[in-house]
């Protein structure tokens, strides 16, 4: 988070930012050098509170703007009482720019054509970016070292570190880009934290008799169970707090025709039931993508389209799928439509638009809409792609379906990587 306003400050404004990681620093910092033009103070912090900062602030000659950025509630800050501003976190760009341009005097808004510095440290946090980077030779010459679209190996950029470099740079024109990504992967993490802290129960219908059933199946484990009703339980609380997403909430607390919710459900079970098996790196984050591209998935898609789709899926009719007529070309359409829709949710890490948008590929390319082959395919994706090949095979069949008859016919379709682990994995748990 302190990146990201790192980030927001440096590529919007002329001027140059002090980072410190605890109150105790800051008091530190300040006793050396209270040139600042502005504060922005968090209030829980690890070694001296946002307060604790303010009441020395208040002493220093120097009359210093202070803010406090927090994700408290305004009524649990007494400390501060009401002399200076509160903003709850996290802010968007522009509340960012306001509450800056706010607080101070002057403030001069960064020209274009300028490179924007992202910390060494941020960057290893991230395992792409869509920007190219550069290396400052100086005050005016940049040369560009990682082009765009490429993976960031830690290794790659240690050797910078080392070197006593601690940032890297961005072109500005890219920092709305780069901002968007990054603004997205961390607002998803603080949404999923804060439902989880949430201890209210809402009554969403979740079957989860379906899933001790294929239990009975595979090798699953009733933690597993438990956090599948989890993760889409906080899923369903997360999307709450947008109204384009109120269709899908409202399917889950429907009691009858449960087509749609059964689905996404089985699928989360059975895309964490894999992830669990596989030594992924970061888990917890992997199985929060799935979770919400799974509610969103086929959210174009209403109870009875879901039947027709669904009769295309049996008759193998949506392989090679050249739509003629309104339904197809509404099941041709989905994929992207709901994809789009994901991309302007601000809690919704960026890996779930890929995944949604390629739910419908086919390792050799006789998916939909993008056509894509195995090596095209996001490796999430593909594990999205079995996971839900396996819950429609299930329903399909429910309540004995022969899956002896399902790996024969499934070889084929998932030999290449990246279908090829996750499905080995599925069937290596069947009982
Ligand atoms: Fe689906
Ligand atoms: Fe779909």
């Amino acid at each position: 988070m302190r990146e990201m306003t790192v980030t927001i400050l440096s590529s919007s404004f002329q001027c140059e930012v002090v980072q410190a990681e605890s109150g105790r620093q800051a008091i530190e910092i300040l006793s050396k050098d209270d040139s600042f033009d502005l504060i922005i103070s968090d209030f829980n912090m690890p070694d001296g509170t946002g307060a604790d900062v303010y009441n020395y602030v208040k002493k220093l000659p120097a009359k210093i703007p202070f803010v406090i950025l927090t994700s408290q509630k305004k009524n649990q800050l007494l400390a501060i009482g009401s002399e200076i501003p509160i903003y709850q976190k996290p802010l968007s760009k522009q509340d960012m720019i306001k509450m800056v341009s706010d607080n101070l005097k002057s403030v001069a808004r960064q020209p274009r054509k300028t490179f924007v510095p992202i910390s060494i440290s941020l960057l290893k946090q991230m395992k792409s970016i869509n920007t190219a980077l550069y290396i400052r030779l100086s005050a005016t010459k940049f040369v560009r070292i990682f082009y765009e679209g490429v993976a960031l190996d830690p290794a790659d950029l240690n050797k910078y570190s080392e070197k006593g470099i601690e940032a890297l740079y961005i072109e500005s024109i890219d920092s709305q880009d780069f901002l968007a990504t990054l603004t997205k992967t961390i607002f998803s993490d603080l949404a999923w934290k804060q439902v989880k802290e949430e201890n209210v129960s809402e009554s969403f219908k979740l079957n989860v008799e379906l899933l001790r059933n294929i239990g009975e199946h595979f090798k699953v484990s009733d933690e597993l169970i438990e956090l599948t009703k989890n993760h889409v339980e906080a899923a369903i609380k997360i999307i709450s707090k947008d109204r384009a997403f109120e269709n899908i909430v409202q399917r889950f607390k429907k009691t009858e025709n449960l087509h749609f919710s059964d689905h996404c459900l089985l699928i989360v079970h059975m895309a964490g039931f894999i992830i669990s098996n596989m030594k992924l790196e970061k888990p917890e984050q992997q199985l929060q993508v799935v979770t919400l591209a799974a509610l969103i998935h086929d959210s174009g898609i209403d109870d009875r389209l879901f039947d027709v789709k669904m009769k295309y899926l049996y008759a193998n009719k949506l392989r090679h799928l050249k739509p003629t007529y309104s339904d197809e070309l509404d099941i041709y359409e989905h994929p992207s439509k709901a994809a789009t829709l994901s991309n302007s949710f601000e809690f919704c890490h960026p890996d779930v638009e890929i995944v949604i948008g390629q739910h419908h590929e086919q390792a050799d390319g006789s998916g939909f809409p993008l056509r894509l082959k195995a090596k095209e395919i996001f490796p999430l994706s593909a594990l999205f792609i079995v996971a839900e090949d396996c819950a429609d095979f299930f329903m399909r069949f429910y309540p004995k379906p022969n899956w002896e008859s399902y790996i024969a016919s499934r070889k084929g379709n998932f030999a290449e990587e990246p279908f090829r682990q996750p499905f080995e994995l599925l069937i290596k748990q069947l009982k």
